[in-house]
């Protein structure tokens, strides 16, 4: 894998209100990292993707059974971060109770969101290369279970990011309920079934087994419809969610600036989001247009040029329209 470029977000200046955590362990990538090779890798086409549906993915990737990706050690160092953090949970149309922004307040977890050893295995793993969100509040999202017994963490939906992995921070053996779930089924199919008033027929939920702190999932969550069960007896849930994003330029943006405009605060995500259109038109930039050598290739390069164009048009479209309303399939 080539040298990942620095994030466009520097993490030296904090937003207004956020403060840097004191006295984290460091993230040490062979202590804290335990990555293994999931057992099972389904496709899209198995979920029943084709065509226009299919092609809109950059890869034909779905998601994976369960495997392990933190060591003991370093998902209890997650544990103490994600308590120290819990003060600062925030609500939203889908999630009751969730962190966002960690990354600002925590370099463990922004060096563990940001690790190109992770970054590096997921790519193989999806058959892509990929690299870490370059939107800050896309990285390192920690959902926390409501305190109402029975109601779900998170409700049926698929991601405003492409690439996530979704990994327990507390030991899912020790709750009951809580289920991690995704669905063997394309979204517009759960659009149809939701919009006919019908449950998601429950031989194709897959509920994977959660061996413990540490192991997770990965989906291309842009395609893959899921949610998180709420607890059914007094206990503590804490998962984390990390995105990423295609190296290669050409893929075009998954972000929602409609949908985490909803979620974050304004002044926080239009810039990160700036930064993140400006970033991926720079790559598009240095990859394509400045590698050309001399050629009449007056279509390519014009071609490069709009494209490079319509990175940076499309995000100031999607600033200016503002906020959308919160997208999701509802609870069951
Ligand atoms: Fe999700």
């Amino acid at each position: 894998m080539s040298d990942p470029s620095p994030h466009p977000m520097a993490f030296t200046d904090l937003p207004p209100g956020f403060f840097a955590l004191e006295d984290e362990p460091e993230f040490d990538p062979a202590r804290h990292l335990q990555l293994e090779a999931p057992e099972t890798v389904y496709r899209l086409g198995e979920f029943g993707y084709e065509g226009e549906s299919l092609a809109d993915a950059p890869v034909d990737f779905a998601a994976t059974s369960v495997f392990r990706i933190m060591s003991e050690e370093g998902a209890a160092h997650l544990y103490r971060i994600a308590k120290s953090l819990e003060p600062f949970t925030t609500s939203n149309a889908r999630v009751e109770r969730n962190l966002r922004g960690g990354v600002y307040r925590s370099k463990y977890l922004r060096d563990l969101c940001l690790s190109p050893e992770v970054a590096e295995f997921m790519s193989g793993i999806a058959g892509i290369e990929l690299m870490p969100h370059t939107i800050a509040h896309q990285l390192g999202h920690i959902n926390f279970n409501p305190p109402e017994i029975g109601r779900n963490v998170d409700k049926w939906h698929v991601d405003t990011l492409r690439f996530d992995y979704v990994m327990f921070i507390t030991d899912p053996r020790s709750n009951e309920g809580g289920q991690f779930q995704y669905f063997k089924g394309t979204r517009d199919e759960v659009d149809a079934l939701k919009k006919a008033g019908k449950p998601l027929p429950p031989d194709r939920i897959i509920s994977p087994a959660m061996p413990g702190a540490g192991y997770g999932i990965f989906q291309q969550g842009s395609h893959v419809v899921h949610r998180a069960k709420g607890l059914t007896r007094p206990g503590e849930r804490i998962t984390m969610v990390n995105g990423y994003i295609p190296c290669d330029p050409a893929f075009s943006d998954h972000a929602a600036y409609g949908q985490l405009v909803g979620v974050d605060p304004a002044e926080v995500v239009t810039i990160e989001y700036g930064k993140h259109a400006a970033d991926h038109a720079r790559r598009y930039i240095d990859r394509y247009l400045l590698q050309r050598d001399f050629a009449d290739d007056r279509e390519g390069v014009a071609e490069d040029l709009e494209k490079a164009a319509s990175i940076l048009q499309t995000a100031a479209r999607y600033i200016r329209a503002g906020r959308q309303e919160i997208e999701h399939f509802g609870e069951d």
